[in-house]
């Protein structure tokens, strides 16, 4: 039987009655290969452990790695399902995650569709086809691009290529949090700069990355949670002000909602800029998990150190392709968000509130008092069937985050948001 030792200062275990080593948890027959309660001597050989009553537990208290011990079990967003659960009904209206209630193209539903009774196959790991459509779509060549399990993974696998225990790490405070999540999930330090007129500030960034040797630069353009964005002309003097070694992580998850100057010309020569879009938002297809990252090759193959090259799903990846080639429908959803946009943005001022100009297929409106009344806005939406977020940072948190709905949806918004208005007033 192999043994087992920890090497961790746990009690011992109460069914052992050996009490020679009291502050390890170990059964006494592998005591002899523990020298003192922080250090392993002997090598996991097989020896022989008598069935003590208290080897089982002796053996169910795998090691976490010294940075898992200490991290928040915690998940960057508690999806609207868990509050579903909670209330007992599903929401009336879904307009919280930033998803694409329009859905994706037809010719990319029919072509998953034809493919389900393929699941059986895994998908091509170097995902040849996505690879090169994506590459002709940008005008780049396809060891350019990387393909991954939307943008959350790719920032995953991009932070744990750059960052290791210590390394600094700069972003806004209240930018996206996923990034930040997998930042600390590897022992990054963070540091994070505050908005400036509920924009991410590029000043700010750069300077903060130089006063701590950061390796990495987080920016979402447009930006969520507060749908502004920089033209591109901004992005290029802060791409060509980056402090040497250091990398910007340019996530254009919204990019095709923006203004036409939003996103900088493609230069893949400059291997200080990785930059992320997504299936998730305007193709509508957020439940299929796929993103892509594109930039400097050295970059890109780099990715293929640590990527989960099975972990594409295979009928979301069809489905990409289909959806890619079909931009006629593209444009059609962002004449849709516009009007959606354009919709909260009138509900919200009916209501005394105001919109922030939005660059996103989201609308974060200002509800004019502090955050425990957004918050308290909010609670009174979802409580009513209507499922929005909000910032969570000061000053931004004054709002809440409204996404793009059908018709249906926002007229649900429009009859509700007058009486939680009223309830989160009278609170
Ligand atoms: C700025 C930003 N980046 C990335 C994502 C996640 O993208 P994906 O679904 O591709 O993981 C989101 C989703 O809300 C986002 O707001």
């Amino acid at each position: 039987m192999p043994g087992y030792f920890w090497n961790s200062p746990y009690r011992a275990c109460g069914g052992c009655t050996c009490q020679k080593y009291p502050s390890i948890e170990v059964c006494h027959s592998i005591a002899p290969l523990v020298a003192n309660d922080s250090q392993i001597v002997g090598a996991a050989t097989d020896f022989n452990v008598p069935k003590a009553n208290c080897i089982d537990r002796a053996m169910t208290k795998p090691r976490l790695t010294p940075l898992a011990e200490i991290l928040p079990a915690t998940v960057p967003f508690v999806g609207p399902e868990a509050a579903e659960r909670q209330r007992g009904r599903a929401f009336d209206a879904r307009l919280g995650a930033n998803e694409s209630v329009f859905g994706p193209s037809p010719r990319a539903i029919a072509a998953m569709e034809a493919a389900a009774g393929d699941v059986w196959m895994y998908a091509d790991p170097e995902s040849h086809e996505l690879r090169a459509a994506l590459a002709q779509h940008l005008g780049i060549s396809m060891h350019e691009v990387v393909v991954g399990e939307g943008i959350d993974s790719l920032l995953g696998y991009l932070v744990r290529l750059f960052i290791t225990q210590g390394d600094a790490v700069v972003t806004s405070d209240g930018a996206y949090p996923t990034f930040n999540y997998h930042v600390v999930g590897y022992g990054g330090t963070l540091t994070a700069v505050p908005f400036r007129d509920d924009k991410e500030d590029p000043e700010a960034l750069l300077k903060a990355a130089s006063e701590k040797n950061a390796k990495l630069i987080y920016l979402a353009n447009p930006d969520n949670p507060m749908a502004s964005h920089h033209p591109a002309a901004v992005i290029d003097d802060m791409i060509a002000r980056l402090p040497a070694e250091c990398l910007l992580v340019l996530d254009e998850a919204y990019f095709e909602f923006a203004p036409h100057d939003t996103a900088p010309a493609i230069d893949t020569s400059n291997a200080q800029v990785v930059r992320m879009r997504t299936f998730s938002k305007a193709y509508g297809m957020a439940g299929g998990r796929v993103g892509y990252a594109f930039g400097h090759r050295d970059n890109i193959r780099a990715f293929e150190k640590v990527r989960n090259h099975f972990g594409m799903n295979r009928i979301a990846q069809i489905g990409a392709l289909a959806a890619l080639a079909d931009q006629d429908y593209l444009e059609k959803i962002k004449q849709d968000a516009t009007a959606s946009r354009d919709r909260i943005a009138a509900i919200a001022r009916e209501n005394g509130l105001e919109p922030l100009p939005s660059a996103t297929n989201f609308v974060t409106i200002d509800c004019g008092q502090d955050g425990a009344f957004a918050k308290a806005v909010l609670e009174e939406l979802v409580a009513r069937g209507i499922f929005v977020r909000m910032p969570f940072a000061e000053p931004g948190n004054r709002c809440i985050r409204v996404s793009c709905g059908r018709k249906p949806d926002l007229d649900k918004l429009a009859k509700i948001l007058p009486k939680a208005l009223k309830a989160a007033l009278a609170r």
